[in-house]
Formats: C-alpha cells, sequence, structure tokens
C-alpha cells in the first residue's frame, strides 16, 4: 500500500468511516421510499411528486457512500492504514482482512447496483441490490461489528480506539 505504517487511522480516515457507516445504516433501515416509487414504478403507474422526492433521499444519500467511498480509498491510499493488531490468531487478521475489502466492496456495489436499477432502469441489478446485496451486507456488517468486539473485549487490542478517538 504505502510506504509507511501509520499507528491508528486519520481523524480523516475516521470521519469518514462513521459518515458512510451512519449513510449506510440509514438507507438499510429506511428504504420505504425508494421501495414505494419503484412499486408504483413496477405497476405501470406514475409515481407522484412525493413518491420521486422520498426515492430521490435513498439515492442521494447512497450517491454520498459512493462519493465518500471514493474519497475514502484515496485517502487510504495516500496515508496507509495501521497494520492488523497483532495480539490475536492470524487467522483471525486474514478475517478481519477479508472482511475490510468486502465492505469496501460493498460501499460501491451497493449504490452503483441502485444506481443502475433507479436511473437506466436495470431491473435485474435492482433485484440483486434488494434481495442479494443487502443481505450480504447486513451479514458482514453483524460479522464485522462481532469481531470490532472480540478483539476489543477478548484479545484485548486497542481496535475500537483507533477508529474513534484515535
Ligand atoms: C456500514 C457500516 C460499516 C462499514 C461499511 C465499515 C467498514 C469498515 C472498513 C472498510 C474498515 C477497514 C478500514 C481500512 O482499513 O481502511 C473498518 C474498520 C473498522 N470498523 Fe467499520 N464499518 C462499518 C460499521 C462499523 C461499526 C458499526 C463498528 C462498531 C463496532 C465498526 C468498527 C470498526 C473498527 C473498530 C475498525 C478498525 C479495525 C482495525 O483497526 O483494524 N465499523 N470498517
Ligand atoms: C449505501 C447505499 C445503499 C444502501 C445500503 C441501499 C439499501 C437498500 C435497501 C435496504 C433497499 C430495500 C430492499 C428491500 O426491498 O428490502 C433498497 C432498494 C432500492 N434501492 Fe437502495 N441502497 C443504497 C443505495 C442506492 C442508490 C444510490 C440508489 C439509486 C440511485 C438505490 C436505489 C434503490 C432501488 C431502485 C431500490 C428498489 C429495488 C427493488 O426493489 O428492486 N439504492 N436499497
Amino acid at each position: 500500500m504505502t510506504q509507511s505504517m501509520p499507528s491508528k487511522y486519520s481523524p480523516m480516515q475516521r470521519l469518514l468511516h462513521w459518515t458512510i457507516a451512519l449513510l449506510i445504516f440509514f438507507n438499510l433501515l429506511f428504504p420505504n421510499g425508494m421501495n414505494a416509487w419503484h412499486y408504483v414504478v413496477r405497476q405501470g403507474g406514475k409515481p407522484s411528486a412525493d413518491d420521486v422526492s422520498a426515492a430521490n433521499i435513498h439515492a442521494y444519500v447512497g450517491i454520498a457512500v459512493l462519493v465518500l467511498a471514493m474519497l475514502r480509498l484515496g485517502v487510504r491510499f495516500i496515508q496507509g492504514v495501521p497494520d492488523e493488531a497483532a495480539n490475536e490468531p492470524a487467522l483471525f487478521r486474514i478475517a478481519a482482512r477479508l472482511a475490510h475489502v468486502a465492505l469496501y466492496v460493498f460501499i460501491f456495489a451497493m449504490p452503483l447496483s441502485g444506481i443502475a436499477a433507479y436511473y437506466f432502469g436495470v431491473e435485474l441489478l435492482g433485484s440483486v441490490h434488494a434481495d442479494i446485496l443487502k443481505v450480504m451486507l447486513w451479514a458482514l456488517i453483524v460479522a464485522h461489528v462481532a469481531g470490532a468486539l472480540a478483539h476489543q473485549f477478548y484479545w484485548k487490542t486497542d481496535v475500537l480506539r483507533r477508529m474513534t478517538i484515535g
């Protein structure tokens, strides 16, 4: 990745991590406006202005995730990231690394598949977005949070600290 390995995530990286997480949770928990819009369109109806505004909130929040994800990858490339915490078994370090790669893939794949469905009418990607990726992302987040808590409290590493107060 980069030349020197920092000992913690930079304030910018921490801000990006939590902003993206917040926006993703919003779209995962409150997709109803987008679903209502999609239902009307699928029935061949004309969505009302309210339907469109509600759907646009989901779309813009998701597009914000995409833009921030690009920024995040750029920052990661320039600043690097701290090495995986050293105190736990190698298998778990590999698992953490794989989970992080997968999370990166999802913060791109989720908005891109949504955009394909919403703006370009690619229904197949809409279904992938809403039925498959959504479930995989939830599973990944649960594993990620469980992993973070295990690292913190079982192996007593400082992972939570380096992604929060630094
Ligand atoms: C949608 C939600 C989330 C996404 C997409 C996400 C994504 C990521 C990614 C990609 C990394 C690796 C960062 C890097 O090395 O560049 C990371 C690290 C981290 N995340 Fe999350 N995360 C989410 C939610 C959470 C939540 C709810 C927690 C709370 C426990 C959390 C705790 C952490 C911690 C502690 C690290 C640092 C791990 C380390 O130092 O090795 N994340 N997250
Ligand atoms: C982080 C980004 C995103 C997340 C986490 C997310 C999450 C979700 C969720 C949970 C649903 C409802 C699935 C269900 O029926 O239970 C959904 C549906 C949908 N989202 Fe997103 N979304 C994101 C970004 C976007 C973007 C950027 C767009 C478009 C610009 C979009 C367009 C859609 C569409 C069209 C549907 C309905 C698809 C269908 O039912 O076939 N999403 N999304």
